[in-house]
């Protein structure tokens, strides 16, 4: 597995799952939940405090059209909520996590490329190499919705934030997984996976309870829901544990000119719609187990 991210309270939590669910091999940045100093910064104190040897790259500082934009009111400024970031031992490998992508997909066979950010990178690497789903197992991504939005009442954030990154991935990037808000609402972290985090009392079990924290007191401030959703560890989850998740394959576009609908996923639900249907849509969720596995790999010995 390949992670793009922009850590962000979600990502962090999702690079602790891969960690220990999946055999993560690497890990781009992009702008998106704060600027890109921040993101490939956290991502950098993540894998650290997870004991994650694996090159990390620095991507996009900015979508392709869009002006930057970000979610430091969902995050906290530093996109790690009111967590102390640890002083940094290591650096990134490269400013240039295209090309590292593109090297990955040639050199490790069966390569998962899971974007839990906002798709820049991903559609500068097919505009850069077209024929790079070909040599990937699958993309999975966490974006979009196929009901409502959470940005706008029709958006969700990672396609947002970059419509047009969004649509080129969309369009060419091959048989995509859409691990959008329909599934992640469902996936609830509250207080007590909180408690259970902070109890175990390791250095990323702690980090997470710390992470969640913020989120919960968020998420409660916007839906009172008595949860947050932890979007793009689902996404990891996906991946590792494909059984747990229900969907089903769909024709979908990214709208970049809709007045009200820019950044929207249309997904074509009609029957005979489905022969073009290159997006497995999930909908379905066993969110109890999905969470039982997000809470174990975080308290997990790092490392393991
Ligand atoms: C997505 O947007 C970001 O704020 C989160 O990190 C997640 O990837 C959810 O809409
Ligand atoms: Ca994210």
């Amino acid at each position: 597995m390949l992670i793009d991210c922009d850590p962000g309270l979600d990502d962090a939590i999702a690079l602790l799952t891969a960690a220990h669910h999946a055999n993560l091999v690497g890990i781009t940045t992009v702008n998106g939940n704060v600027g890109i100093d921040h993101t490939t910064h956290n991502a950098l104190a993540v894998a650290q405090v997870a004991q994650l040897d694996i090159p990390i790259h620095r991507g996009a500082e900015r979508p392709l059209v869009n002006a930057p934009m970000d979610a430091a009111h969902v995050h906290g400024p530093t996109g790690l909520g009111s967590v102390e970031i640890p002083d940094l031992v290591r650096t990134v490998d490269s400013h240039d996590a295209v090309t590292f992508i593109l090297d990955m997909a040639r050199t490790v066979d069966d390569l998962h490329l899971v974007p839990i950010g906002p798709l820049t990178n991903i559609a500068l690497a097919l505009q850069a190499d077209p024929t790079l789903p070909s040599r990937l197992s699958g993309i999975t991504l966490m974006g979009g919705a196929a009901v409502g939005g959470n940005v706008t009442a029709t958006a969700e954030f990672n396609v947002w934030a970059d419509p047009e990154a969004a649509a080129i991935v969309f369009r060419h990037g091959g048989p995509i997984t859409m691990v959008g808000l329909d599934v992640t609402h469902q996936v609830l972290l509250g207080a007590d996976h909180r408690d259970t985090m902070r109890a175990a009392g390791t250095a990323t079990s702690l980090l997470a309870a710390d992470l969640l924290d913020y989120a919960v007191e968020g998420a409660d401030k916007i839906h009172g829901w008595g949860g947050a959703p932890i979007h793009d560890a689902s996404a990891v989850v996906a991946v590792t544990h494909p059984e747990l998740f229900g969907g089903e394959w769909h024709p979908v576009e990214v709208e970049i000119d809709g007045a009200l609908t820019r950044g929207m996923t249309v997904v074509d639900s009609r029957p005979d719609a489905s022969d073009e249907a290159t997006v497995k849509v999930l909908r379905n969720v066993d969110a109890d187990a999905v969470i039982e596995l997000i809470v174990g790999a975080v308290t997990s010995p790092p490392g393991d």
